[in-house]
């Protein structure tokens, strides 16, 4: 449709080329027995791909640390089997016109005892905890972070071996990287404490030694938000000002392109301004900036938690988006659960058919289509 123009036209971020400003939100999705992303997997991907998603971010995949995951049936990314399993995601994805970067992941104090792989093995984190004040787990030795940022190296090389376009770094939402940035949960008297660029070494490590690790053409994208899922209304930066000081060290470290974790796209991150997280991100670094959250779902059903089942969808927020798009606010936008109603959102909205997309329920997420 002409008016969603923007959205459709080809979009050349640097390092990463794509047909169009549509990404897959990363969405865990717990249909990987035994860890290993199986034929149902690589369907899942190639529908989103065949319905004309430009760049897919593959849900949540866990590094090679023994408390890298924290649930059950979510796929690891390491060991010969599981890579294949990716090898073929990526050539079905590929095949359909699509690109795809693996979402890189470590759980930190958010997992259990209990869960495979890892057994018995704690929540491991800055400070042992998941929650502020609360400690559960185990804070990490030097030995372990070592461990944990040559885990990380080691995953986005073999992502590049096997044919991704790019890897995306889970900074967000209160796991691993997050406990470290989040003064709640980071209460280290080490140089990884402290205020919040002390508090940055951890992701700034892991940046380093991953750009090391593919060179310097591979895209990196690094995934942060001030919410966590442990507290909504948490703030890593109060002002332009922080954001600025919290992210340019990530830029010059390596990252190429921001993905900023927001639950409503359309809200304004800072009093003053009409821009969104995205929009502060990309004029305050000059790297390239995703936006998330709610697009196509209706927001007069959008609930606090944002997890629980949308009796409607969409037209408000979608011509919302292509206004935003249309001032270039962002450079991508992410799409999650209206792309687990609609593989072929993009194709629809691009062909102006909106009128045919099916509203999300939480009950999809029961199986994989
Ligand atoms: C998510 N989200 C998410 N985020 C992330 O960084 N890694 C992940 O593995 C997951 N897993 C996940 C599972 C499910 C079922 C949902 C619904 C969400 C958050 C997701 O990427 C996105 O930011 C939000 O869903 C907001 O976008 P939508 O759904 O409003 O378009």
């Amino acid at each position: 449709m002409e008016r969603a123009d923007t959205l459709f036209t080809p979009v050349d971020l640097g390092k990463l080329s794509l047909k169009n400003r549509i990404a897959m939100a990363p969405m865990t999705r717990t249909f990987s027995p035994g860890n290993v992303p199986d034929e149902a997997v690589v369907s899942y991907y190639r529908r989103r791909a065949e319905g004309g998603v430009g760049l897919i971010i593959t849900e949540g995949t866990f590094v090679n640390h023994v408390a890298a995951s924290g649930y059950p049936n979510v796929p690891a990314f390491y060991g010969a089997e599981a890579l294949a399993g990716w090898k073929k995601v990526v050539e079905a994805v590929h095949a359909a016109g699509g690109k795809i970067a693996p979402q890189l992941w470590h759980v930190g104090a958010i997992r259990r005892p209990g869960v495979n792989p890892g057994g018995d093995t704690p929540g491991h984190s800055p400070s042992g905890m998941a929650i502020p004040g609360k400690v559960t787990g185990h804070a990490m030795t030097q030995e372990d972070i070592d461990n944990v940022v040559a885990a990380f190296a080691q995953a986005a090389a073999d992502a590049k071996d096997i044919g991704f376009d790019a890897i995306e770094l889970h900074g967000a939402h209160g796991y691993l990287i997050d406990q470290f940035f989040w003064d709640g949960t980071n209460q280290r008297q080490d140089g990884y404490g402290g205020d919040l660029a002390q508090r940055s070494r951890f992701a700034l490590e892991i940046i380093r030694a991953v750009r090391a690790a593919v060179g310097e053409d591979f895209p990196i994208i690094f995934r942060y938000s001030q919410w966590k899922q442990q507290d909504y209304s948490a703030r890593l930066c109060d002002t332009p000002e922080a954001l600025q000081a919290f992210l340019t060290p990530l830029a010059e470290a390596g990252v190429d392109i921001f993905h900023c974790s927001t639950r409503r796209f359309w809200e304004p991150e800072f009093e003053g301004s009409d821009l969104n997280l995205a929009g502060w991100t990309r004029k305050l670094t000059g790297k390239p900036a995703i936006t998330v959250g709610s697009v196509g779902l209706n927001a007069d059903f959008l609930p606090e938690d944002g997890t629980a089942d949308f009796k409607g969808a969409e037209p408000a927020s979608l011509d919302r988006l292509i206004e935003r798009a249309d001032r270039n606010e962002f450079d991508l936008v992410a799409v999650g659960r209206a792309l687990i109603a609609n593989p072929d959102w993009a194709n629809q909205v691009a062909a102006g058919q909106t009128g045919g997309l099916v509203a999300y329920e939480k009950k999809m997420l029961h199986q994989l289509r």
